[in-house]
């Protein structure tokens, strides 16, 4: 019996009702879907002619390729809008001056400058990617002075596409005109400047106490870990700074937090989100649920209650609007141009491949891993774990294939770890129905199936953060490293999915928690293995976890001078 016919069987068994089936004819072993080596050990080939390699972006992801990448047969081309990578966990530090802005910046020339790599860096932005020339189209970031001659275009053996989201506005109206966004260090700066000018607007002497009430009410849009730490942020620096300075508006100030959902901080453990909405009751920031904002004028902030539908509308001096990320019109563009129309990120495969468009590889919040799901591959898999060709699979035989398949398909050991399950039987058993508790060795294909089809419906799209795109920049960095040392490797580059073994083990993200600073000193954590912990310690978790991520020893140097001046003197409260 074929394998195809022999599922299409199993399946409507199934759904008539479970049996014990024999596995029947087997013939060749181990499909690539899953198989792939440990990478070759070969030597460079001096005389080669070297591949060209574009990146485009700075930020995490492509700043962490480049640092990784250390094979000297590429020559590297930097295409970005920005010269500098900036560490933009430390912007909510920005917007209230606790860190200068130039401290989490590094220069990506400082960067790139290795001794066996070439690396060119243009300040550019890329407005067109041609995967059939293979040629990206840019302008140049200082169009002034160039004499018409702002465009070019750089040609490439491989594209390294990096190049982040933007704001997501979700069309509201208003919102482009009147909200200040907090992405970039721009953003921050002018955060930075927009508060202070509220408080000195609001000191001056003609105005009415309404006016001034008005102007000192401070919005934030957006219950994320970002708003979040930004309100917690300008509520430290208003009560431990402006306060004393400005003794007379201390009683006007408003700081409002708006979020659609039902909680803030929604991806964290409950107790967080718990611990936080106290805490922000506590301090007087004033939060507000299940708020949709529905359109932002010159003065107001109109929202809508999710529950009930009722409008409301609040006076605002300054409204910050941080709800999300959005595709850059270039991604969308290209995502147009091979064909992936339906989706909110370039889709890449787990080897960050972009689907649809060879030698292209996108990483960061740019790109999507369309992880692979089991049950696709669930005859080779199967076909594969009858080692002994009896044609019927045993509990062993499975537990053995899990092992070495669950590399390719990360989603069964979160799966497995999540539910606590220890083995295959385990698994099987949560599917199983009372009536049908195995007594045998053998087991239930459909079982199986329906057990694989549980693991995949629990599949989940990675974060957007800085975590992963640094870890996908490294993997990529990897890659490339090994690549093209291996050119007369019979069996080639990577191919695509299924066509045989890969070279490269896919991706796979190790999660190391997650930080939501509260501001007073107190940050709450969720780390690894559920440990959920807040308060002050955590906090100087935060500090050393900060410092050592730091791309540079000068900009660790920086940030931590930067923290010490804010102890001995506050924060400055110039506007500059
Ligand atoms: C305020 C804030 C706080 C955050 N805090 C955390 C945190 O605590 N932990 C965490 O893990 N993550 C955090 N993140 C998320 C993290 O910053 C992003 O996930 C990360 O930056 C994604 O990396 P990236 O390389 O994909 O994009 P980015 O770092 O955004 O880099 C994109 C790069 O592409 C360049 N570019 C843009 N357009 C073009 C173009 N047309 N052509 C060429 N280049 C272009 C940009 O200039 C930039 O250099 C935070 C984000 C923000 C905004
Ligand atoms: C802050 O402003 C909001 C919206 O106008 C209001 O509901 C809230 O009561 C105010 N809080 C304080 C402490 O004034």
């Amino acid at each position: 019996m074929a394998w195809s016919s022999f599922f299409r069987r199993a399946t409507s068994l199934y759904h008539a009702h479970p049996v014990l089936i024999a596995i029947a004819t087997v013939s060749t072993a181990g499909g690539g879907i899953f198989a792939y080596k440990t990478v070759y050990a070969c030597s460079p080939d001096v005389n080669m002619p070297k591949k060209k390699v574009v990146v485009l972006g700075s930020g995490w992801a492509a700043t962490s390729f480049l640092k990784n990448l250390k094979n000297p047969s590429y020559e590297v081309e930097v295409v970005s809008p920005r010269n500098y990578f900036a560490f933009t966990p430390l912007l909510p530090s920005v917007t209230c001056g606790t860190v200068e802005a130039r401290s989490i910046c590094e220069p990506i020339r400082n960067i790139a400058k290795k001794k066996h790599v070439k690396i060119e860096f243009r300040e550019a932005e890329c407005y067109k990617i041609d995967p059939i020339n293979r040629k990206v189209y840019c302008r140049a970031n200082q169009p002034a002075d160039l004499e018409g001659k702002e465009e070019f275009t750089v040609d490439y053996d491989y594209l390294v596409v990096a190049m982040g989201a933007r704001p997501n506005t979700f069309n509201t109206p208003g919102v482009e005109e009147h909200c200040l966004f907090l992405k970039e260090i721009e953003d921050a700066q002018r955060i930075r400047r927009a508060v202070l000018d509220c408080f000195e607007k609001a000191s001056l002497p003609q105005l009415t106490e309404e006016q001034r009430k008005r102007i000192l009410q401070f919005v934030v849009v957006g219950g994320g870990p970002t708003g979040v730490e930004f309100s917690a942020a300008l509520h430290d620096f208003v009560n431990e700074d402006l306060a004393q300075l400005y003794p007379s508006l201390k009683d006007l100030i408003n700081i409002t937090l708006l979020e659609a959902g039902d909680h803030i901080l929604n991806m964290f453990d409950k107790r967080i989100t718990e611990f936080a909405e106290e805490k922000f009751k506590r301090d007087g920031i004033n939060v507000k649920l299940g708020a949709m904002v529905i359109k932002v004028t010159e003065k107001e902030i109109h929202t809508k209650d999710r529950a009930t539908g009722t409008m409301v509308s609040m006076p605002s001096g300054l409204v910050v609007w941080s709800t999300g990320i959005g595709t850059r019109p270039v991604i969308t563009e290209f995502m147009k141009q091979i064909g992936q129309t339906s989706r909110r990120a370039l889709s890449t495969d787990e080897w960050l491949r972009v689907e649809g468009a060879a030698n292209v590889y996108a990483l960061g919040d740019c790109a999507t891993i369309q992880q692979r799901k089991v049950v696709e591959d669930i005859e080779a898999i199967c076909r594969r774990a009858d080692k002994d060709n009896k044609g019927s699979l045993s509990v062993k035989e499975l537990q053995n294939v899990l092992k070495d398949i669950s590399e390719r398909y990360p989603q069964i050991e979160i799966y497995m770890k999540r539910k606590q399950f220890t083995s295959i039987v385990d698994l099987l058993k949560s599917v199983q129905g009372n009536e049908e508790k195995e007594k045998s060795t053998q087991v239930n294909i459909a079982t199986f199936k329906k057990a694989l089809s549980e693991v995949d419906a629990q599949m989940k799209n990675l974060p957007a953060t800085a975590q992963v795109a640094s870890q996908q920049g490294v993997y990529l960095a990897d890659c490339f490293n090994r690549i093209e040392k291996c050119k007369e490797n019979p069996e080639g580059p990577p191919r695509t999915r299924g066509e045989g073994r890969h070279r490269f083990r896919p991706f796979r993200y190790k999660h190391f928690g997650q930080f939501a600073p509260l501001g007073g000193g107190t940050t709450a954590a969720q780390l690894p293995g559920d440990l959920v912990t807040y308060g002050h310690s955590t906090q100087w978790l935060w500090y050393s976890v900060y410092a050592s991520k730091q791309v540079s020893w000068r900009t660790r140097i920086l940030v931590i001078s930067d923290w010490t001046r804010r102890f001995l003197f506050g924060r400055d409260s110039s506007r500059i």
